[in-house]
């Protein structure tokens, strides 16, 4: 950050009215947590969240870093987000807006909603799901999907989404680590005027063995074509629901009840099943959409993530349905008729709040230098009062444009950094509140304690770089790793850190601001169009391919578009093809890695050596081939290498 950079004030109008009114209203909080860290909390889990019992005690950290929070109140995430609104008076408001990939809109009140809800719950308590059995959630965008999310709740069963773009082999992973008892999916998903199977790849998964717990899988009807049915396990969802009362009482959890579980990729192979509490997750969830996105009554907010990563958990399915929010949820891609899609239905719908990531944004501005038409200066997008921006850091020039061409110069843009992990947002700008710069993520969330340090956990001054960490706890952090609570303790409470939660990326605290800028993650994961993938993860899938590879090194290189991008070394155990040859076994393990994780994981580039740059020791030496992968040359010290002339190699061919 340098003092040519532009910065923003919040617009005077929003900073009056805002939830969070002016920087010394947000200090005020911030020194209020400083104060009293529990009592703060305990403050906020009150005001925002609907007890069944009242907690009498905030935090128990005798078990440190498996900390508890609210552990002897109880409540439910589905009353929460649906009853309490209608008992509010808000059963005819519109919770959702639904727009599918082809155009047509449905808009869903609270009232319709929580029927919806209880029908599934019911349907589901009917094949004999209860409390702490986990639910895998294998469906795109849709009505069904957010009240898939809710009935789970509704009746302490713990949800675990997995994006419709995982392959057959992910799902089923997935599957097993959990142990669900049924899998809720629908026929197909309909993507950018595409027809494209989920059901069968349902079918493939557990066809893969492994999944034994699986009793039943509930299909939504969304096509409608023809789909193989087992008999004795799959069943209609129009089926499971017809005739279940549209009432269904609430299963009252206990706040640390697991409400979710969401796999992601961390720097060894295998997915983590991150689990999420109920009430700290809750709270956080409503908190911040309340003051990250000053979130009012009169509002229409549209998150653009699917509800398959954390992101459309937290600010689709939970956040500003526990607000009484109403909200967008959008089946089709931002490109599909066009790609002004997103301009359009922000106009068509009148949004005010919108959320989405610098990959769209990034694509978008491409999409509309090469085609005017879907520019959004012919879109009338005047009922825009705040953007937000999410998954990886948002470059400084398409945070402009956004700004400029979105936001009409006078919408606040939230750069709000968070993880999987984190539950909702930690360090991110308030609208009404924080100065804006672009390119930073700017101040900590109220009662968020980030710090930068050093590996030995020692704080770092600002303007020197460092491990970004979070001293104490906080109600939404994420509570284990399923199965592999010794796995959690060593990802994020490693001893050499004293107890403070480590993010996995690095960051620098401007000298003079204090304002966080996230400089990339630290460990071997990556992040392609804000999607997480683990380097290590991507190389178990090209090596899978037996018959062909030998060995496979993968890295990221900076993509204009898609922030990273895949790039893979391959030794294959054949000699090294060229040419047209390559391009064809490229193709082929390309494939080959989508039917192992899915297409979100294919590397863009292979590169093919007869070995890889490693010591002397057998290790890869990783940041070489970062360095080749960007077309830098090399100007490390390469004297410990085993294999000098593999560099020359690897760098010529493409
Ligand atoms: O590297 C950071 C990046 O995304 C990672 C978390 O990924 P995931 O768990 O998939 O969650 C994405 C949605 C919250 C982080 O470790 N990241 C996320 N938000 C930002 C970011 N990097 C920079 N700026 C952000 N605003």
């Amino acid at each position: 950050m340098t003092e040519e950079l532009k910065t923003y004030a919040p617009p005077p109008a929003l900073a009056a009215t805002a939830h969070v009114s002016g920087m010394a209203a947000y200090e005020a909080l911030c020194q209020e947590a400083e104060n009293d860290h529990t009592g703060y909390w305990g403050r906020l889990a009150r005001e925002l969240v609907s007890w069944k019992k009242p907690f009498t005690k905030v935090l128990n950290d005798s078990e440190a870093p498996f900390f508890k929070w609210f552990e002897d109140g109880t409540l439910n995430a589905s009353y929460n987000c649906l009853d309490r609104n209608i008992e509010r008076g808000l059963g005819d408001k519109t919770a959702l807006i639904f727009e599918a990939d082809g155009g047509e809109v449905t808009k869903t009140t609270y009232a319709e909603l929580l029927a919806k809800t209880c029908q599934i719950a019911n349907g589901l308590k009917s094949l004999g799901v209860a409390k702490g059995d986990r639910v895998v959630i294998y469906i795109s965008m849709s009505v069904d999907g957010v009240a898939a999310m809710q009935a789970c709740a509704r009746i302490g069963a713990t949800h675990s989404v997995v994006f419709g773009g995982f392959s057959a082999q992910s799902l089923r992973d997935r599957i097993e680590d959990t142990g669900a008892k049924a899998v809720i999916t629908a026929d197909h998903q309909i993507r950018g005027g595409k027809q494209l199977p989920l059901k069968a790849i349902v079918d493939e998964a557990i066809g893969l063995g492994g999944c034994d717990t699986v009793k039943n899988v509930l299909v939504v009807k969304r096509s409608g074509a023809e789909v193989a049915m087992t008999a004795g396990r799959d069943l209609w969802m129009a089926d499971v629901v017809s005739g279940q009362p549209t009432t269904c009482e609430p299963e009252w959890v206990e706040a640390e009840h697991p409400l979710f579980l969401l796999y992601t990729s961390g720097s060894t192979g295998k997915p983590k099943g991150v689990q999420h509490s109920t009430g700290g997750y809750l709270l956080h969830a409503a908190l911040t959409t309340k003051w990250t996105f000053d979130l009012r009554a009169d509002d229409i907010f549209w998150c653009t993530a699917d509800i398959g990563w954390v992101t459309g958990h937290t600010y689709i399915a939970y956040g500003p349905l526990a607000l009484g929010g109403t909200e967008i949820v959008f089946e089709g891609v931002p490109t599909y008729p066009d790609a002004g899609r997103f301009w359009k239905m922000i106009q068509d719908h009148k949004v005010s709040i919108f959320y989405t990531a610098p990959t769209a944004i990034r694509s978008l501005i491409k999409a509309a230098e090469t085609n005017d038409t879907v520019h959004p200066k012919h879109y009338d997008l005047s009922s825009l009062r705040i953007l937000g921006s999410v998954g990886e850091p948002i470059n400084p020039a398409a945070w402009e444009w956004y700004h400029h061409h979105v936001g009409g110069g006078r919408c606040p843009i939230v750069d709000t950094f968070w993880q999987t992990e984190t539950g909702g947002h930690m360090i991110t700008p308030l609208p009404g509140a924080t100065t804006l710069v672009p390119g930073s993520c700017t101040l900590p969330f109220p009662g968020i304690s980030a710090a930068i340090v050093d590996e030995t956990g020692n704080d770092v001054p600002n303007g020197q770089g460092g491990i970004l960490v979070v001293k104490k706890p906080w109600p939404s952090m994420i509570r284990t790793i399923w199965g592999d609570p010794a796995r959690f303790k060593k990802s994020y409470y490693p001893s050499e850190l004293r107890g403070y939660y480590l993010a996995g990326d690095g960051a620098i605290r401007d000298a003079k601001t204090g304002y966080f800028t996230i400089t990339g993650r630290i460990d071997d994961v990556l992040n392609v169009s804000g999607h997480r993938m683990g380097t290590m993860e991507i190389e178990s899938a090209l090596v899978s391919c037996t018959e062909l590879v030998a060995e496979a090194a993968v890295v990221g290189r900076p993509d204009d578009t898609t922030g990273e991008a895949i790039c893979a070394f391959v030794v294959l155990k054949r000699p090294r093809p060229t040419g047209e040859e390559a391009k064809a076994i490229a193709k082929q393990l390309r494939d080959h890695v989508g039917k192992e994780i899915g297409p979100i994981a294919k590397p863009k580039d292979i590169r093919f050596g007869d070995n890889l740059p490693k010591t002397r020791s057998g290790k890869i030496m990783r940041r070489l081939l970062r360095a080749i992968a960007k077309g830098e040359a090399i100007t490390q010290d390469t004297s410990t290498l085993e294999n000098p002339a593999i560099l020359d190699q690897l760098s010529q061919n493409n």
